[in-house]
């Protein structure tokens, strides 16, 4: 059933929030648990629906998959099937991530395209290097990825043409179960990478520098079982603490990683928002009289701006005082969210891949959609922050990286509730 979130926007944001399993994480660490030879136990599990489509590739491919709260345990003993079917795969972009996979254990793999928002073109020609040069044959067209390595994977030195997130863990997966020694130079370094090494290490594999722009693999190692808890979620952290600056909120966001928010900190302190580190714990505090003044942003790949958190800051930034303006280096269709918040008396001119944002003094409720995931997100800021009422509809794509994003604004004090899309 369709569904639509109604925010009753104005109210401040107060109290202490925790924050989920890194969704990103998951989605990398579910599918390389096939290249073990025995049960893992993943805990930390964001309950979203990206990960209940991976839940069902496994079952798909004849893995056992146990389910108990936010642990996932998965027996690929009985994987039997190297197809992903396409009613699976395009439910999300992660499905793509069972090709390294499989062409790693099995030499073969045939996965239908992925999905998954669609905020720019998304090409996958440096996954395809990367199988090439650890010696499969791959062939894509647009309904089917298929990979053979028929006399199994080789290490080898993979330049990447840019830090891709994807192509760095596709590589990673394969790589781990290739003969030899594999070299990822300019790979990417966002925190899911560092925590897909730490579990591949956890199953016995060797991946180095991991974090860095270099990553070694020592591929070919026997690979066990383990219990590998999940980095919190860089995004939904982020998220939260741009929605308590755009409420003049004070909010603690406990199992934050400070460190991976460095980016979205200093540009939350120039716009005059306080932060600060929680002493002896992994938390931050975001504290905000709401009085904003303008900042640009350029996204890049970490440790420069999440490319996922600049659409929740661009609904923030249209209520600063001044102009911001906002470069999207990643992906061309990352400014749609903005035609919705111009609805809601939002003032941005969108120039290719520039987005100039004139701040208002406020905006107002009204019937906005999400076009994707993190304009879900921005919308869900902007509704916040609005006077009256703002129903955001397309909600799935919501929860597609979001547990019950309802909840814990409504815990913090924000009025917000799910309703039938069709409810008065
Ligand atoms: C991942 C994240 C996504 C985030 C993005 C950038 C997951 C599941 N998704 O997406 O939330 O927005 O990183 O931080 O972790 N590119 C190519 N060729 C390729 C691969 C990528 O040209 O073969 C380009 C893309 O079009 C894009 C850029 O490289 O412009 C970065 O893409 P990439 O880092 O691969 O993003 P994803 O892994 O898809």
């Amino acid at each position: 059933m369709a569904e639509k979130l109604r925010i009753y926007g104005g109210r401040r944001l107060e109290g202490t929030v925790v924050v989920n399993g890194g969704k990103n994480a998951a989605l990398a660490i579910i599918p390389a648990a096939l290249l073990s030879s025995e049960p893992c136990t993943i805990e930390n599990l964001p309950q979203v629906s990206d990960i209940a489509a991976l839940r069902d590739i496994l079952e798909e491919l004849g893995a056992s998959v146990t389910l108990a709260g936010s642990s996932m345990t998965i027996d690929p003993r009985g994987v039997h099937s190297t197809f992903v079917s396409e009613e699976h795969a395009w439910r999300l972009r992660a499905s793509y991530y069972f090709v390294g996979a499989l062409l790693g254990v099995f030499g073969k793999a045939d996965v239908s395209y992925p999905g998954g928002c669609a905020i720019g073109s998304r090409p996958i020609d440096q996954h395809i290097k990367g199988f090439e040069a650890l010696g499969a044959e791959v062939t894509v067209d647009n309904s089917m990825i298929c990979a053979r390595a028929e006399h199994g994977l080789h290490g080898a030195e993979i330049y990447l043409d840019m830090p891709s997130v994807g192509a760095t863990i596709n590589i990673m997966l394969a790589a781990t179960r290739a003969k030899g020694n594999t070299i990822i130079v300019n790979a990417g370094k966002e925190p899911h990478i560092v925590d897909l090494a730490n579990f591949i290490n956890a199953m016995g594999g060797s991946v180095k520098g991991a974090g860095t722009d270099t990553i070694r693999i020592r591929g070919g190692r026997p690979m066990h079982g383990c219990t590998y808890t999940v980095i919190p979620d860089q995004i939904e952290a982020g998220t939260l603490m741009i929605a308590a600056a755009a409420t003049a909120g004070d909010v603690l966001i406990r199992g934050a990683l400070p460190t991976h928010m460095e980016a979205l900190t200093a540009k939350l302190l120039e716009m005059g928002a306080r932060v600060d580190e929680g002493v002896g714990e992994d938390s931050i505090r975001v504290r905000s009289d709401g009085n904003h003044r303008h900042v640009n942003i350029k996204t890049l790949p970490y440790p420069g701006f999440p490319t996922d958190l600049q659409q929740p800051m661009s609904a923030l930034l249209s209520t600063a005082r001044g102009t911001s303006i906002i470069n999207e280096t990643i992906y061309e269709m990352r400014h749609r969210h903005l035609d919705e918040i111009r609805r809601m008396g939002g003032q941005s001119e969108v120039r290719d891949r520039i987005a100039i944002i004139d701040g208002v003094p406020k905006l107002t409720g009204c019937a906005v959609t999400a076009t994707d995931l993190r304009a879900g997100a921005a919308l869900v800021v902007a509704g916040l922050m609005a006077e009256g009422v703002t129903d955001i509809y397309n909600v799935q794509f919501i929860d597609r990286g979001y547990e019950h994003l309802e909840k814990k604004l409504s815990q913090l004090g924000a009025r917000i509730e799910r309703l039938p899309a069709d409810a008065d």
